[in-house]
């Protein structure tokens, strides 16, 4: 079978590797998906050997988005603006860089939530390495407007900047947000702390939809205030699942369905 993994560290609490083993029975594709732990200096040693060895392509998750952009031969247009690539791919000897965090927050959206952006106000807390993940394919979506705040206003002057060619953007502090958004969709990483951004209640409205790009078991506390708020909220475990599926296509030409793996980890 052709050789896949998860590159990571850590990585022992992945599920793609599960998830993907669900995609290669539901589309017969003959391929194994393991964990590869590489050491947080040994990143590229890691993928050389894993590429000798046979191996196909690999997702890369933290702390290696960064250095698998660098890597790569060829990169595709989402992975050079995100600036990242969570998706490698080997052939013929060039190591090809994607990145699909982006779609896999677009495909969740739209075909898991049944939410339309195009039109749409959207608001993005962060910009970071997650939010420069998901601005060019939300901009390609057509909404009215993303409006990107945080704490460093600097910084999401800067990601505007990059992405003023694609669609519209604005930028803010979170003290100047004070009016009701289609969509909220938390990229910061407050939540590893167990924080949350400092947005205020006007931000959300009942038809609301407040996604965190994060995911666990129980809401996280972005969740809890906008949920308090009235919103509607998600977490990120669908654009997990969506982001695999776009990687699957990337490797195998194939799209499998995701709704099975929903089942599977008994989400709806
Ligand atoms: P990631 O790859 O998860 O995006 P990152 O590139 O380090 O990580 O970016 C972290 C993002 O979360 C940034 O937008 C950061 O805001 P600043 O750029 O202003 O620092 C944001 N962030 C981190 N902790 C936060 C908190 N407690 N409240 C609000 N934003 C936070």
């Amino acid at each position: 079978p052709d050789r896949y993994a998860v590159i990571g560290n850590p990585v022992a609490h992945s599920k793609s590797p599960e998830i993907h083993a669900l995609f290669a029975l539901e589309t017969r594709q003959n391929l194994e998906y393991g964990r590869l732990l590489a050491p947080l200096d040994g990143f590229v040693d890691a993928v050389r050997k894993f590429i000798d060895e046979g191996g196909k392509g690999l997702n890369v998750t933290v702390p290696f988005k960064f250095e698998a952009f660098s890597l790569a031969n060829k990169l595709t247009s989402r992975a050079k603006m995100a600036g990242a690539v969570n998706t490698l791919h080997f052939k013929d000897g060039i190591i090809y860089g994607d990145n699909t965090d982006g779609a896999g927050l677009v495909a969740d959206l739209t075909l898991n939530a049944g939410f339309s952006l195009s039109n749409s106000r959207i608001l993005l807390l962060g910009a970071g390495g997650a939010a420069y993940g998901v601005m060019l394919p939300l901009l390609q979506q057509k909404p009215d407007i993303v409006h990107i705040a945080n704490l460093s206003v600097e910084k999401a002057d800067e990601m505007a900047k990059q992405f003023s060619g694609f669609g519209k953007t604005r930028v803010s502090s979170y003290d100047e947000l004070n009016e009701p958004y289609d969509i909220v969709i938390n990229a910061t990483s407050a939540g590893l702390s167990n924080a949350m951004p400092p947005v205020s209640s006007p931000v959300f409205e009942k038809h609301t939809l407040a996604l965190d790009m994060v995911y666990a078991n129980r809401p996280t506390p972005f969740m809890q205030f906008a949920g308090q708020c009235g919103a509607r909220t998600r977490d990120g475990f669908g654009m997990l699942v969506e982001q695999a599926a776009e990687s699957f296509f990337v490797w195998r030409g194939v799209k499998p369905q995701t709704k099975p793996v929903f089942s599977h980890f008994g989400r709806e």
